[in-house]
């Protein structure tokens, strides 16, 4: 479970503060959750909060009863690490790596110390649950943006995160890949894993259970798909 209280953001730009999320709480059981909004509306932001990777003025993040501003920065890459699996907007691969070795890279930084046959062994489960293994050795600069994405998603759950948060992860898709994508993620939700994804699409917003818009900072609309 995550809960999210009273969570309020502000960024300074030049003389300006921005602010970001206004005195956000939401409490998201392991529902796959879709976060909506124009852009501006501080969807990135609140996943970043989420990740850890960025701190807020005011509030709590609890995921799995821990309270991730306590952490150090040590103990939350750790948390980080075997809690979440995060896909950017924009891949964030190694570009002259192969397929599996992007994929594995997330266990050289675990706290458990897999063998590299281990590490190999788990990234071609990954890999095979997305459904990508006909790509496991090919060098990611050559891929389609569809095939960088689910590479992207089989690195995040190579860990076994108990969360899988995902900003924008279908952004830059075509619809039969955005398909593809949406699966993929209903899929791994179906397994207990906890599934966030920012996007502006309402196609996908509607394929998730909870649909949650925030809007200049602050939730205005918190409600359950009703298409599915
Ligand atoms: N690092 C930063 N420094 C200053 N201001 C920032 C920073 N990051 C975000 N902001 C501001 O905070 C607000 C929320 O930004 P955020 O990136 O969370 O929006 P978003 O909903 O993800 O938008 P988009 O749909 O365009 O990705 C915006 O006004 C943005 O300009
Ligand atoms: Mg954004």
């Amino acid at each position: 479970m995550i809960e999210i209280k009273h969570v309020t953001k502000e960024f300074i730009q030049g003389k300006q503060r921005v602010r970001a999320l206004k005195d956000v709480t939401i409490t998201l059981q392991n529902e796959m959750t879709a976060i909506i909004g124009t852009s501006g509306a501080g969807k990135s932001t609140l996943l970043h909060i989420l990740m850890g990777i960025e701190p807020c003025e005011k509030g709590n993040v609890e995921i799995d009863n821990i309270s991730i501003f306590d952490l150090t920065e040590k103990e939350l890459s750790r948390f980080r690490n075997e809690y979440i699996g995060i896909v950017m907007q924009h891949y964030s691969l190694i570009s002259d790596f192969s397929v599996l070795e992007n994929v594995y890279l997330p266990l050289s930084f675990s706290k458990v110390r897999y063998s590299k046959k281990e590490k190999i062994a788990k990234a071609k489960k990954a890999i095979d649950l997305i459904g990508i293994d006909y790509l496991t050795k090919r060098c990611v600069e050559d891929l389609s943006g569809g095939e960088m994405q689910r590479v992207a998603i089989a690195r995040a759950i190579v860990g076994s995160p108990h969360y899988i948060f995902a900003d924008e992860p279908t952004g830059a898709l075509d619809n039969e890949n955005t398909e593809k994508i949406l699966s993929v993620l209903q899929q791994i939700n179906k397994t207990g894993v906890g599934v966030i994804v920012v996007t502006h699409d309402m196609d996908v917003a509607n394929q998730c259970k909870r649909i949650i818009r925030l809007e200049d900072g602050a939730i205005v609309d918190d409600r359950l798909s009703q298409t599915l």
